[in-house]
């Protein structure tokens, strides 16, 4: 069955959620605090080693009734089923959308065309297990003999992102093996990875769905041309496995098929971690771990299956950002870890969320008259505050942030630990709360400041607080708590792409800049410059006559 296709500017939902709009928006959070101080108490949820409080955000009971109202007519929970069971709602590529089933468990029956997947998705994995014991142990050895040492992980996309993501936030329960990601066709790049590797001791995993990827494809090719510099064609086989739907190209390219880990289209390159896109990380953490993260998925996909939507965290957090996109007309949303571990967290879910909900086309083939995708960005705190906070302390736009913060350090080294998250708790507080008038000039009295320099100085000191922030709050960054955190965004998108009546899962809007591209490649090698725009030709003849 498909999706349905309501507008949701057209629900009874939606117009309450307007009118309520109109009648409230100027209550400022601040307030909401002093009307009721125990308001954490009916904002908050606990879930495993999870604490969500969304206290801090301009909504009453009200709002989230009528939220969870707008959830309900736009058909939400069939949705959902629909999602898990492997329904056609990839419907402009006619595909199933089930990363869900890469992390389920063994007993599990998920069917995609009447075949249950599930076997074949734990034949992959024993693979992954197999292949990663192999390698950490040095069973599996390079062309010379010797144990490999390093590990390139040759993707980009999702065949980067959530790998590169992974390996760094889990970095504390690594191995010996070096891991490097090599992605932009950018041949710097890859030139800096390759001058510090043995070829004898390194292992290349070329991560590619499609295998027609211009980007890995050229890297690959550089990487086998300096590989076999120092070992034969037969070597290949000790040396590159590849991660792909598309066997052909890859045996075509040189790959032992015993080599290839195979992947399926109903897998989004962006969610496709859970997959054998993986496999870097199951090599730098071990497959205990990496099986940890793939559980802490499935939980988390169990929490959002089975729970009531006012105690769902990917729902609660969707409806969130659904109420400032669309009626604060937020532009953006900042995502902050007090984790230095998690600093490519913001980048990973740039990809999941703006790949997958920046569309402007209605499932029902219409252009859409209302906001969808968020825009995401953020880096690690206290990092942030340094750098842009500033503009969302005191700036003119409204963005609502994410702090995700850990309650327990991996090194155990509390001081450091105490003085991280007191920033995490102030920052919030500060946020919201802000700096009167009154509090500036009591300060300046306090500091026996002159009248004349007060009055010229109080209100660049003054901060209007009233920013909405959720805090999410977890016991400790493992592998597990990891493999919930992204999966509470996943289906965060999921839910917004749901209501906003668009297809997540397809990405036609990266595809006319990479046929240009390759008809401007053809120009610039054959240095004739065709047909374009008067800058773009102007541009293309300034590099052919200075490149
Ligand atoms: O840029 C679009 C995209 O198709 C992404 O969705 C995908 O993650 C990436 O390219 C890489 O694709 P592939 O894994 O097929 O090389």
């Amino acid at each position: 069955m498909a999706l349905n296709t309501t507008n949701p500017t057209g629900t009874e939902a939606w117009k309450n959620l307007q009118n309520h709009y109109n009648a409230t928006h100027t209550t400022t959070i601040q307030e909401l605090f002093q009307q009721d101080n125990a308001r954490v108490e009916k904002f908050n949820l606990q879930w495993n080693d999870f604490l969500i409080d969304y206290s801090k955000n301009n909504i009453s009971q009200e709002t989230v009734s009528l939220l969870l109202e707008l959830a309900h007519s736009i058909g939400l929970k069939e949705a959902i089923s629909q999602y898990f069971e492997g329904a056609i709602i990839n419907q402009t590529e006619n595909r199933a959308v089930l990363h869900t089933a890469l992390r389920a468990p063994e007993s599990a029956v998920i069917k995609v065309e009447g075949e249950n997947v599930i076997p074949e998705v734990y034949e992959v994995k024993n693979k992954i297990k197999q292949f990663t014991h192999e390698v950490i142990s040095g069973e599996r050895k390079g062309f010379t003999g010797k144990a490999f040492t390093d590990v390139v992980n040759i993707g980009i996309g999702g065949s980067d992102l959530g790998p590169v993501m992974a390996v760094e936030a889990l970095q504390y329960y690594k191995n010996h093996l070096n891991l490097h990601f090599v992605s932009n066709v950018d041949g710097d790049h890859v030139n800096e990875v390759i001058k510090k590797l043995n070829p004898e001791t390194t292992l290349f995993l070329i991560v590619s769905k499609t295998f027609t990827t211009q980007e890995t494809l050229s890297n690959s090719e550089t990487i086998k041309e300096w590989f076999l510099k120092s070992a034969s064609q037969e070597d290949i086989a000790k040396h590159f496995v590849a991660v792909s739907t598309n066997i052909q190209k890859v045996t075509e390219f040189g790959i032992n098929p015993d080599n290839v880990f195979p992947m399926w289209d109903w897998v989004g390159g962006r969610f496709s971690l859970w997959s054998a896109v993986g496999l870097s990380i199951s090599l730098a953490i071990g497959f205990d771990n990496y099986n940890e993260l793939l559980k802490g998925a499935n939980e988390m996909d169990e929490h959002f299956k089975t729970t009531a939507f006012d105690k769902n965290i990917p729902v609660i957090l969707a409806l969130l950002s659904i109420w400032y996109n669309n009626f604060f007309g937020a532009e953006s949303e900042a995502l902050i870890p007090y984790t230095q571990y998690l600093q490519k967290l913001a980048p990973y879910l740039q990809q999941a969320t703006m790949e997958s909900n920046g569309k402007s086309v209605g499932r029902d083939g219409k252009p859409v008259n209302y906001q969808t995708g968020t825009i995401i960005w953020g880096e690690p705190g206290t990092n942030s505050q340094h750098a842009f906070f500033q503009l969302i302390h005191q700036g003119t736009k409204l963005i609502p942030t994410d702090f995700i913060g850990f309650v327990q350090p991996l090194y155990g080294n509390n001081d450091h630990h105490d003085k991280l998250m007191s920033n995490f708790f102030a920052q919030t507080e500060a946020l919201m709360n802000g700096k009167t008038a009154a509090q500036v000039q009591s300060e300046f009295d306090k500091q026996g400041l002159s009248a004349e320099k007060a009055a010229y100085l109080l209100p660049f000191k003054v901060f209007t607080g009233n920013k909405p922030t959720n805090t999410i709050l977890i016991q400790k960054l493992t592998p597990k708590t990891l493999g919930s955190l992204i999966v509470l965004y996943e289906h965060k998108i999921f839910v917004q792409g749901i209501i906003w009546n668009i297809f997540s899962y397809d990405q036609w809007g990266v595809e006319l800049g990479k046929q240009l591209a390759n008809s401007i490649l053809d120009e610039i090698n054959s240095t004739t410059v065709k047909n374009h725009d008067s800058s773009t030709s102007f541009l293309l003849n300034h590099f052919l006559k200075n490149k």
